[in-house]
């Protein structure tokens, strides 16, 4: 099998512990491996210049000769002995130079070295317009076809994991188009009548139902706790009350999870939204509570989608005013915007990727034309595969439950366990 792999969306912390694990067990599992940088934008532009010629990289020259009996079981699947290692060991990707022209790059073991204590993700994403089209997705196909690629590992947020089940949905008639354009040869038609795709999600939002937790979560959780920490140092000094707005997009995972952790006084979230006529005043008794029980500081967290009964956005700024006129409060706001996103994953978000990853190499191993695209996650601390896009249309359906203002069917939707 050759697998490629790429980055789509909002990138998260965890991503590049997703693609060496990826790599990594595709290469111990006998497959070749790819990375298509900069998301599925990458995928549509192709390769338009012939891949470099490599030197084998001095690492993979000088592997210590008990490399092969300490790992041997790890390693037994992968071709040593013959010189594979090194030409798997060198790709065409090279240390993560970026290599112009060359979208759809082939790497090895050396290429990902590392890559588990990496922010961000280092083959780039993007939010490509191209893929939304019929016409990006035939030369996306093509592209795949033409590096003899059959399996692709998505790692994204709903809305790239659903790109992933359209591509999959529709190749076979891309491929039927690319033979009748004479683009693909008949050969090449019946060797790739079948894509396989696996989607794993990366997202801070945490935003994905049918897993517990999405990568990236548990760092951007984290790095929310520092912030809150440090907020709390200054804001007991001067007896502040501070308005902290947090990411999630229409997910209170982030602001839920923050407040239990930081010891907030009042949390706002999309799906528990307070009453429109009411929520000031409920905001306010509460804080003032609070305060003759002898809290110094104050903080109210504010996830950035958080509405009110009538579906209106609740804005920091407003409730920084709200505390402020009617409660006297010294009161500043803080937005953590993307010093959420980035910086290097915690622990949990390098175990999460490298379990999930090497689940995925498997999932498309096993894949035929008959089982549907698999979604990798984890419930209750197992490892799980379910159908890609029914995790889908359940995370589609929470938003559909909250514009309709059924807040209970959009928490029991977020979690089948929930209960008033
Ligand atoms: O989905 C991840 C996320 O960070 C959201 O929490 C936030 O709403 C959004 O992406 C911001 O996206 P960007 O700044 O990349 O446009």
């Amino acid at each position: 099998m050759k697998l490629a792999i790429l980055t789509s969306g909002g990138d998260s912390a965890g991503m590049n512990a997703v693609v060496r694990a990826v790599v990594k067990a595709g290469i111990l599992k006998g497959c070749e491996t790819w990375v298509v940088r900069e998301g599925y934008e990458g995928l549509v532009r192709g390769n338009t210049e012939a891949a470099p010629k490599s030197e084998p990289s001095k690492t993979s020259q000088n592997l210590p000769a008990n490399y092969r009996n300490t790992n041997i079981n790890l390693i037994q699947n992968l071709r040593f002995g013959d010189g594979d290692l090194l030409k798997d060991g060198t790709g065409d990707f090279i240390g993560g130079r970026t290599i112009k022209g060359r979208y759809i790059v082939r790497v090895g073991f050396d290429d990902v070295r590392g890559w588990f204590a990496e922010g961000g993700t280092l083959i780039g994403t993007a939010r490509s317009k191209t893929f939304r089209t019929r016409e990006g997705r035939l030369a996306a196909a093509y592209n795949l076809v033409k590096e003899g690629i059959d399996a692709l590992v998505v790692c994204g947020g709903d809305g790239s994991l659903t790109g992933a089940d359209v591509f999959r949905a529709e190749w076979p008639e891309l491929i039927t188009a690319l033979h009748a354009e004479g683009r693909i040869s008949k050969e090449q038609a019946e060797a790739h009548s079948h894509l396989k795709i696996v989607g794993l999600v990366g997202s801070i939002d945490n935003d994905m139902s049918m897993t517990d937790l999405t990568i990236g979560a548990p760092t951007a959780l984290h790095r929310i706790c520092e912030a809150i920490d440090n907020i709390n140092s200054t804001a007991a000094s001067h007896s502040r009350a501070f308005v902290l707005e947090v990411m999630g997009r229409h997910c209170g995972w982030l602001a839920l999870l923050a407040g239990v952790s930081g010891g907030a006084d009042f949390i706002f979230i999309p799906e528990r939204p307070p009453p429109h006529d009411t929520w000031e005043d409920e905001m306010c008794a509460c804080i003032h509570r609070h305060r003759e029980i002898g809290k110094r500081k104050t903080l109210v967290i504010i996830a950035e989608g958080a509405i009110d009964s009538n579906l209106n956005p609740i804005h920091a700024d407003y409730v920084k005013d709200v505390l402020t006129d009617r409660l006297g409060l010294d009161t500043r706001v803080t937005t953590l915007g993307h010093t959420q996103r980035g910086g290097r994953p915690v622990a949990y978000d390098r175990v999460l990727p490298t379990l999930q990853g090497v689940e995925a190499v498997e999932a498309l191993l096993e894949s035929t034309p008959d089982t549907p695209s698999y979604m990798i996650g984890v419930q209750e601390n197992k490892i799980i595969r379910v159908p890609l896009m029914e995790a889908v249309a359940m995370t589609r359906a929470v938003a559909t439950a909250i514009e309709a203002k059924d807040f209970d069917k959009a928490m029991s939707l977020r979690d089948p366990e929930f209960k008033e």
